[in-house]
């Protein structure tokens, strides 16, 4: 199974960022941890501060790989972009927050992506990923 870990803007200061809310492991620490814990998995991780990057990386990622597990951030809540490109394409998309969103300002509440997720994980920290990756692995079976 191929899955793509696509990360949105200012994910790659995870570590450095705001590390009440977002820890202090950067994505590269986490990801090498991720990888070791899931070798059956072929897992590919992006990370862009460009709303149009992210759009192209899901429209390359439908014809690459099986599922993509996207922490959009502050997109999620205005893109209406990158909604279209989720919805567009033939494959899951497991929208997924480090932070639990709604415990948090009311702007990060709605999500334009969640319609047309397949599911939304939110509030685990990091783990959030492995969580998501967890229900692709439970969906193969
Ligand atoms: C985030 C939550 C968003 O509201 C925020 O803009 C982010 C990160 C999260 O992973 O908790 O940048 O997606």
């Amino acid at each position: 199974m191929k899955i793509l870990i696509l990360n949105g803007p200012n994910l790659n200061l995870l570590g450095e960022r705001e590390p009440s809310v977002y820890g202090d492991v950067s994505f590269d620490q986490y990801f090498t941890q991720l990888k070791d814990k899931f070798k059956s998995v072929e897992l590919n991780y992006k990370q862009s501060n460009h709303e149009g990057e992210l759009i192209d990386a899901l429209h390359i990622a439908s014809r690459q790989v099986d599922a993509v597990i996207l922490n959009a951030a502050a997109y999620t809540h205005t893109s209406i972009a990158i909604a279209d490109a989720v919805k567009a394409i033939q494959i899951p998309v497991i929208e997924v927050h480090i932070s639990n969103v709604h415990a948090r300002e009311d702007y990060r509440k709605h999500s334009y992506i969640a319609p047309f997720a397949k599911g939304i994980i939110s509030g685990f920290g990091l783990q959030s990923y492995e969580l998501a990756l967890q229900s692709c692995l439970y969906e193969q079976k």
